[in-house]
């Protein structure tokens, strides 16, 4: 079965040592959470990513980016390579997120080298996938999400798909407090999931983690969390908290 993902996205929020803190704060509260039944993350700005895993080392906490390039090393003045994030202690990296999209100019062609690239260094991808409100009022909602996928999985061998985490994000439930119902988030999940199948065959499609991601909260996890193919949550305000994201991890306690 597939193991339940609970992972904040803590976007352009925290200095290092506000990360610091925030997991003294949060790692006594993981006590006694067993691994074995969630997963649990945080994608964090790159500057706190080794100062974070430190902290976290013997803990269930993994500790993620939010971003990488696709390039190796060079002269890629900004620019973060896979293997400094592995370097740094972390386990994964989310691409493809819909504000990269939105205000870095992200297509599924970028975000395909990243994952291509990062999965050499044998790091997990959260691939976010989702559509806008306008795409979903025009009904399109399926056909974006079709695109994402097969877009941002485009040459990725089947052994791979074990390292690959997809995150269904409608943009109209980002950070605005309108949740997907439980009904339209599962509608989804099970369009993706047969996307996967249709690509990759059933096996590797029922083993393939979708996380959703739009203020998710400890209100709503419960509800979401019931759905089928729902298998986590990519939580970005509720995980700025610690009480929030505790709820949240002890979803299923
Ligand atoms: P909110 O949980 O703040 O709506 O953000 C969701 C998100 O974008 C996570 O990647």
């Amino acid at each position: 079965m597939r193991k339940p993902f609970i992972c904040g996205n803590w976007k352009m929020n925290k200095t290092w040592n506000e990360a610091v803190d925030f997991l003294g704060d949060f790692l006594p509260r993981l006590q006694g959470v067993d691994g074995g039944k969630v997963q649990v993350g945080i994608g964090a700005p790159f500057i706190s990513l080794e100062r974070m895993a430190t902290t976290a080392k013997g803990s269930i906490l993994e500790i993620g980016a939010e971003n990488c390039f696709w390039e190796e090393k060079g002269a890629f003045t900004g620019e973060i390579a896979p293997n400094m994030i592995k370097a740094a202690g972390s386990t994964f990296v989310i691409i493809g997120h819909s504000e990269r999209r939105q205000y870095f100019g992200e297509t599924n062609e970028t975000i395909n080298k990243k994952l291509v690239a990062l999965l050499k260094h044998g790091l997990v991808g959260v691939v976010c996938i989702g559509e806008t409100l306008a795409q979903r009022e025009a009904d399109q909602a399926e056909a974006v999400v079709k695109d994402h996928i097969t877009g941002s999985l485009k040459g990725i061998a089947a052994d791979d798909l074990k390292n690959v985490v997809l995150a269904y994000e409608p943009v109209w439930a980002i950070g605005t407090g309108k949740t997907a119902s439980p009904a339209q988030a599962q509608e989804i999940h099970a369009f993706a999931r047969k996307t996967l199948s249709d690509l990759y065959g059933a096996a590797i499609a029922d083993a393939t983690r979708i996380l959703y991601g739009g203020s998710m909260n400890p209100a709503n996890v419960k509800e979401l969390m019931a759905c089928p193919d729902v298998d986590g949550g990519l939580i970005g305000g509720a995980a700025l908290k610690p009480d929030d994201f505790e709820k949240l991890v002890k979803f299923n306690q």
